[in-house]
């Protein structure tokens, strides 16, 4: 399927896997690029931007298809070293990066003068066309189903996506809530040119997390995940746990006074015992309501494949009807 999406990244597939803290390793990206996606590996996940090199060589040993790096600009106090990281990223020989959370104007041009293309993932319409506005290639237009962090806006994708294709002149991928070749096609549908999936890869035989995370996820429903972190306008929407329990009644408790160190007990630092140790109720972990729609763990290629075939089926059979009254 070509799309000005597989056309920007020179992929087969318009299928993007979203940068994901302790998930987007080597083995994720390199899977998703070799079944024909655009797999990106998580940029601030590497501790350095020596690991982060390191990263990116070991990808390119198990894929010679295009793949990413995401770099979330997070509004930290002592920011990472983001000038170090793009060096990575530019030596690297990486083609495509997935920009987050703050403006990426000021990086742009030297991602730029090295021929990387950068899709800034936004959940606004008003952000998604700054983005187009300095100059970002593309956009990953990201709903309020989606795991992570959805803004403050609460859009969903069945609005927000049409209304980004009625605003923007640059390709945008659909992301939030995509599982499966429905997806892609009610993506299309909406004017997006493709699809970023987040949870859905998490499920997965390459995903290099422990196997209680893919479970916790087939077992999960729509109705699993909470927003958390709201009244501190960081909105993250998080698989429901112990913590997040723990973490809600404190937000309830402390209402507007809460504080960022009154919750560091179940935010910071989880990810790595969550995801490598499989501790599932070690602290809040991004999830999205999607973990409703995956019912299995299949392989990467197994997945992006089925979604290539049912989308094609849907188009090709049951739209194709409906088309000829
Ligand atoms: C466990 C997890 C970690 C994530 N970490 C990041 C991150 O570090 N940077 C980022 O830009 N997005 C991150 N995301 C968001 C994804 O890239 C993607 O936008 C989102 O998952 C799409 O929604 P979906 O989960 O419904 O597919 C994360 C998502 C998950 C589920």
């Amino acid at each position: 399927m070509k799309t000005r999406i597989t056309e920007l990244f020179g992929i087969e597939h318009p299928i993007i896997q979203g940068g994901m803290h302790y998930v987007g390793f080597a083995e994720l990206a390199a899977a998703v690029s070799n079944a024909g996606g655009l797999g990106i590996i998580t940029g601030l996940t590497q501790r350095t931007p020596e690991l982060l090199a390191q990263e990116i060589a070991r990808c390119r040993e198990m894929t010679d298809k295009p793949f990413g790096v995401n770099l979330t600009f997070l509004p930290t106090v002592t920011s990472p070293d983001y000038p170090g990281y793009i060096r990575a990223i530019i030596d690297g020989g990486i083609k495509a990066v997935e920009t987050a959370g703050n403006n990426p104007q000021k990086w742009l041009p030297a991602l730029h003068e090295a021929g990387i293309k950068v899709i800034h993932k936004c959940t606004s319409v008003r952000h998604s066309l700054k983005a187009e506005s300095i100059g970002c290639d593309a956009v990953s237009v990201d709903g309020f189903e989606c795991g992570g962090h959805p803004g403050e806006d609460d859009v969903p994708n069945f609005i927000l996506l049409p209304r980004a294709a009625e605003a923007l002149k640059i390709p945008f991928v659909a992301s939030g809530g995509m599982a499966d070749g429905r997806s892609l096609v009610a993506a299309l549908a909406l004017g997006a040119e493709g699809m970023n999936m987040g949870t859905r890869f998490i499920a997965t035989q390459e995903a290099p997390v422990h196997e209680n995370v893919k479970q916790a996820i087939v077992a999960a429903s729509e109705l699993d995940t909470r927003l958390v972190m709201r009244s501190l306008r960081n909105t993250e929407r998080v698989l429901r746990n112990d913590a997040v329990d723990r973490l809600i009644e404190k937000e309830k408790t402390l209402g507007a006074a809460l504080k960022f160190e009154d919750i560091i007990d179940e935010v910071a630092g989880v990810y790595p015992k969550i995801m490598k140790d499989g501790a599932m109720d070690a602290g809040a972990w991004s999830c999205g309501m999607v973990a409703g729609l995956i019912s299995d763990v299949p392989t990467v290629k197994q997945l992006i494949d089925r979604i290539m075939r049912e989308a094609e089926e849907i188009i090709g059979g049951r739209l194709a009807r409906f088309a000829a009254g």
